[in-house]
């Protein structure tokens, strides 16, 4: 099986998952990325059993409405019962590190609004210790050598992702080699230096079920310790 083989599979076990919970008031929280991309192709087949969605990024939104989806202002839908997304790191815990392509801070937003947070992802994003993927930060573009800054002081080595600009119009930086013992406190460290949107560490906030895909199959999985 290919990697996007597996994104697929996790994909069809989110539809399978959410689809006897739809009616004709649901409104989805959808994320970003190649592995969410699967799940709304997916979606595409369910779409008059549900009202519409509310999108973590542009792209996602784009995609939703190719497929006829209605994509709604999160503000307008208030709590969603569900949101579905990939991550670049989950941990046994379901706590992930998400970013890798830089829509984090909606992720973020869109993921507290949700009553349940399905993670899906192919079996190399499985890990015990979350940081071998640098770590995304989103900036304020005036603030970033000021954040980055203070990333070496927490013991990360921090770089610009040049070239690349957020839905909100701030900046990227990814922090490498970064030691994460503890993923909730790292979290609000760095959310507590001025000039920080948000970082991809979702620790306070993590998933409540994950599917993984590997070559056994799908695997359903809820947070170790909960
Ligand atoms: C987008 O900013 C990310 O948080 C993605 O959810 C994450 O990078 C996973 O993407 P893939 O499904 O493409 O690996």
């Amino acid at each position: 099986m290919t990697q996007d083989d597996l994104k697929d599979a996790v994909a069809a076990a989110a539809i399978t998952e959410i689809a006897p919970h739809l009616d004709r008031h649901t409104i989805l929280g959808i994320g970003t990325g190649s592995t969410a991309n699967c799940f709304i192709d997916r979606l595409a087949q369910l779409r008059h059993d549900f009202k519409g969605a509310v999108a973590s990024s542009e792209a996602s939104a784009a995609r939703l409405r190719s497929h006829g989806i209605e994509v709604f202002e999160l503000n307008y839908a208030g709590t969603l019962p569900f949101y579905i997304d990939g991550a670049d790191e989950v941990n046994a815990h379901l706590q992930m590190i998400k970013g890798g392509g830089a829509a984090l801070t909606r992720e973020k937003i869109v993921a507290a609004c949700a009553e349940r947070f399905i993670c899906i992802a192919d079996s190399s994003k499985r890990v015990e210790r979350l940081g071998t993927f640098p770590l995304p930060v989103e900036v304020i573009p005036m603030a970033r050598s000021y954040v980055a800054r203070e990333l070496v002081k927490l013991g990360a080595d921090p770089v610009y992702r040049e070239g690349v600009v957020t839905d909100n119009g701030n900046q990227i930086i990814d922090c490498y080699d970064f030691n994460i013992a503890d993923p909730v406190a790292m979290e609000a460290r760095i959310n507590a230096i001025v000039g920080t949107v948000t970082n991809g560490l979702f620790a306070a906030r993590g998933a409540d079920l994950l599917l993984l895909g590997g070559e056994q199959g799908v695997e359903r999985l809820t947070p170790v310790g909960s």
